[in-house]
C-alpha cells in the first residue's frame, strides 16, 4: 500500500484503503509518541518544511514527526526569509529544495501550488495547505481523532461550522466524511457558506447533500461530532472580516445543548470562536486533535518515503 502513494495534494489521492492502513500506522506511532520515544525508521533521510504562510501546528509537528522518525528536517518558515523575496518562481525553489531533501511540505497562499510544485519535484511533495482549497493531513489528523473516540464514520452526524467559504480544512473534511458515510451539517454565516464545487463534488461523486443553515444552534444538539472553524481573516478584506468576527461562539451556554458524547473539535488557531470556559469540559479534544497530528504525519512521512 504504501509504495503506491507519491505525494499528497487533495485529500481524493488517498484511498480509504490507504487511509485506514494509514491510521493504524498512526496508532504504532502514538505508542512511540506518548512514550516521549523516537525511532530510526528515517535515519538518514531529510524533510523539507517550505511555509510561505504562518503556521504553528502543521509546520511544528511536522518537523517533530521526522524527528521522532530519526530523521532531519530544514526550511523556512516564511517566504521573507528565503529567495522568494527576491522574486523567486515556486517551480525553482521546488527544484532546489528536492535536490537537498527526500521529502517537501509545502504551505502556500496560491490554491493549486502543492499540485504545480509535484509537477516539478523528485521527491514526494505533501500539501500543508494551499490558500482555501485543501489541508488534507489536517484532515487525516480530524478523522483519526474521530476514529479514535466514536470508532466508526458510518451515519455519525457531523456539524461543520464556521467559515466553510475559505475554510480548507472543512473542505477536506466535508469530502472524506462523505466517502466514509458519515450525515454532513453545516452552519456558516450568510456569505461564508461551502463552495459550489465542493457541494457538488459531495453529490456527483458520493450523492451527498449536507442539510444547511446560517445558524451554529440548529444542528448542535443531534450532533455527534461539532467542528468549528476560524474566520480566515487572512483572505478576507478587514472590513468583512469585522463584519463575520465573533459571528458564530460556542461557549458553555452552547453545550448545554450538545449531547454528553458529543465531541467538540477545531483545527486551531481559535480567535474566539470557542470560549476558554469549554476547554474543561471532557467533550472539548481540539488540543488531543492538534496532538493527534504528530503520530498521523509520522505515519504520512514512512509511508511516502516507503519505509513502512
Ligand atoms: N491547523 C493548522 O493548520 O494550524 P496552523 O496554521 O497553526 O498550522
Amino acid at each position: 500500500m504504501a509504495k503506491c502513494l507519491k505525494n499528497l495534494i487533495n485529500i481524493s489521492d488517498l484511498s480509504t484503503d490507504q487511509m485506514f492502513d494509514l491510521f493504524n500506522v498512526a496508532d504504532s506511532m502514538k505508542e512511540i509518541l506518548d512514550k516521549k520515544k523516537t525511532c530510526d525508521l528515517c535515519k538518514g533521510k531529510i524533510l523539507a518544511t517550505l511555509f510561505y504562510e504562518p503556521s504553528t501546528r502543521t509546520r511544528l509537528s511536522f518537523e517533530s514527526s521526522m524527528m521522532r522518525l530519526g530523521g532531519s528536517v530544514l526550511g523556512f518558515s516564511s517566504a521573507s526569509g528565503s529567495s522568494v523575496s527576491k522574486g523567486e518562481s515556486l517551480a525553482d525553489t521546488i527544484r532546489t529544495v528536492a535536490g537537498y531533501s527526500d521529502i517537501i511540505t509545502l504551505r502556500h497562499p496560491n490554491e493549486g501550488s502543492a499540485r504545480v510544485a509535484s509537477q516539478f519535484s523528485h521527491v514526494p511533495i505533501i500539501n500543508a495547505g494551499d490558500g482555501g482549497h485543501q489541508h488534507p493531513t489536517q484532515c487525516l489528523l480530524d478523522l483519526f481523532t474521530i476514529r479514535k473516540e466514536k470508532g466508526k464514520f458510518e451515519n455519525l452526524k457531523v456539524l461543520i461550522s464556521g467559515d466553510l467559504k475559505f475554510g480548507r480544512t472543512t473542505h477536506s473534511l466535508a469530502i472524506a466524511l462523505a466517502r466514509l458515510g458519515a450525515k454532513l451539517y453545516f452552519a456558516s454565516p450568510p456569505g461564508l457558506e461551502m463552495p459550489d464545487y465542493i457541494t457538488n463534488q459531495l453529490k456527483k461523486d458520493m450523492n451527498v447533500i449536507p442539510s444547511v443553515s446560517h445558524d451554529l444552534k440548529e444542528y448542535i444538539g443531534l450532533s455527534d461530532v461539532v467542528y468549528m472553524t476560524r474566520v480566515q481573516r487572512e483572505r478576507l478584506g478587514e472590513m468583512e472580516y469585522l463584519k463575520y468576527r465573533g459571528s458564530y461562539v460556542l461557549s458553555e451556554k452552547t453545550m448545554e445543548e450538545a449531547k454528553k458524547d458529543t465531541i467538540i473539535l477545531h483545527p486551531l488557531p481559535r480567535v474566539g470562536e470557542i470560549t476558554p470556559n469549554v476547554d474543561k469540559d471532557p467533550r472539548a479534544l481540539y488540543f488531543q486533535q492538534a496532538y493527534n497530528g504528530v503520530p498521523v504525519r509520522m505515519a504520512l512521512i514512512a509511508m511516502l518515503l516507503g519505509v513502512v
